[in-house]
């Protein structure tokens, strides 16, 4: 473990499921109180400072970011993913063929350049190597915004996105993916813009990261890594239903939440808190509740069996409520696919251990793997 987690796990096992870290500052790890209050509408998120007038929404900004939500639902639901799945996989086989085999991968900058391919094909229509750049310079440099260079180095990064994102939609005058989805809707220019941006951004790192741990733990695991390859090599059709390969997937997110801590904060007073307190939200640690999970720590696949469902509030790497990740769907069906692909190309083994990270992303970071053809 390591310093904002331990200090995490400490003020959770003193406090009773809603502790009191400073004041207006609560920690909810209570699963019945978690569902309760992440799910409620009077929770906003807490909005981020780094916003600048390229990347601004507006003064009414919320609803029509909810407006485009709601717009982009059906883009994002799993049965209306069925046609975009071969794509997908066509995708993450070119991208796992130029791994070096017999040889080692640094699996951080592998999996971010496979994951990233995939979610600008599959939001704007075609890979660009370029804006994957982009976004990725962006999200480097938002974690580094302490000091003011860093801060305006940020602000050319997000003009930079930006602008490519315009200059695509210019080039490209027949929309396709997602950008023909908001066009249809009749958003304007600026709007679909931002929204492409966010849905670059937010699939960037965050899918790449949960990948990483997949891969780790397939490769510590070599008997399920053996199942999970024979299922998916049995099944030749990216289509095909793969429900091993899928608990992978859901078992990596219970372990290693990517996004392992959320902010929000109280609009009304709610269950005796007051407006304005902010509540802290563990993923991490609702998902390793012995309760909910016996031995919390074993990477365990096998749990997901037909007919299990953790109890509310134990499980929430996409987060719940109104503010809930809008990708879910797409994001463990596209995981599962990218992860039958990678396995009917290649067998893992470890080379170096990661160094787990408790940031802004929990990381595998210097996660290295053996790469081997399969
Ligand atoms: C394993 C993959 C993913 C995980 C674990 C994940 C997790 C999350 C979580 C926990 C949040 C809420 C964050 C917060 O409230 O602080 C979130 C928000 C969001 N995610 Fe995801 N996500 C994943 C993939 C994706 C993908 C592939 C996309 C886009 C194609 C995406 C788009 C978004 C957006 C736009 C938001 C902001 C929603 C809002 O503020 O209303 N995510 N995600």
């Amino acid at each position: 473990m390591t310093g904002p987690l331990d200090a995490l796990t400490a003020a959770a096992g003193s406090g009773g499921g809603v502790t009191e870290l400073e004041h207006g500052l609560r920690l909810v790890t209570d699963p019945t109180e978690t569902e309760r209050l992440l799910a409620s509408k009077d929770t906003s998120t807490v909005r981020s400072a780094r916003r600048t007038g390229i990347t601004s929404w507006g003064p009414n900004g919320l609803d029509t970011w909810m407006a485009v939500r709601r717009a982009m639902r059906p883009f994002l639901t799993a049965s209306r993913l069925t046609p975009a799945i071969s794509v997908i996989a066509e995708q993450a086989e070119r991208a796992v063929s130029a791994w070096p085999s017999p040889g080692v991968v640094d699996a951080g900058d592998a999996t971010v350049s496979l994951i990233s391919a995939v979610n600008t094909r599959h939001l704007l229509g075609e890979t660009s190597e370029a804006l994957s750049a982009l976004v990725e310079r962006e999200l480097v440099l938002a974690g580094r915004t302490r000091w003011p260079l860093g801060r305006r180095r940020l602000r050319h990064a997000q003009r930079a996105t930006y602008n490519a994102i315009r200059q695509h939609i210019l080039t490209h005058p027949s929309p396709a993916g997602l950008r023909a989805v908001l066009t249809d809707h009749g958003f304007s220019e600026h709007t679909v813009t931002l929204t492409l941006r966010t849905m670059l951004l937010s699939s960037h790192h965050v899918p790449a990261t949960a990948l990483a741990w997949a891969l780790h733990e397939l490769s510590t695991h070599p008997d399920v890594q053996e199942r999970a390859r024979a299922e998916a090599t049995a099944h030749p059709d990216p289509t095909a239903d793969l429900p091993l390969c899928r608990a992978v997937i859901r078992e990596t997110l219970r372990l290693h939440p990517p996004v392992w801590q959320l902010r929000r904060q109280l609009t009304a007073p709610t269950r005796g808190l007051p407006t304005g307190t902010t509540l802290l939200f563990s993923p991490y640690l609702n998902q390793h509740d012995p309760d909910a999970y016996p031995e919390p720590s074993r990477f365990h696949p096998q749990r997901w069996s037909p007919g299990f469902h953790p109890a509310p509030g134990s499980y929430l790497p996409f987060a719940l409520g109104p503010r809930t990740c809008p990708a879910s769907q797409l994001a463990l069906t596209q995981l599962t696919v990218v992860l039958a692909a990678v396995l009917k190309n290649r067998h893992l083994t470890p080379h170096r251990d990661p160094a787990p990270t408790f940031g802004t992303l929990h990381a595998p970071r210097h996660l290295r793997l053996r790469v081997l053809p399969a």
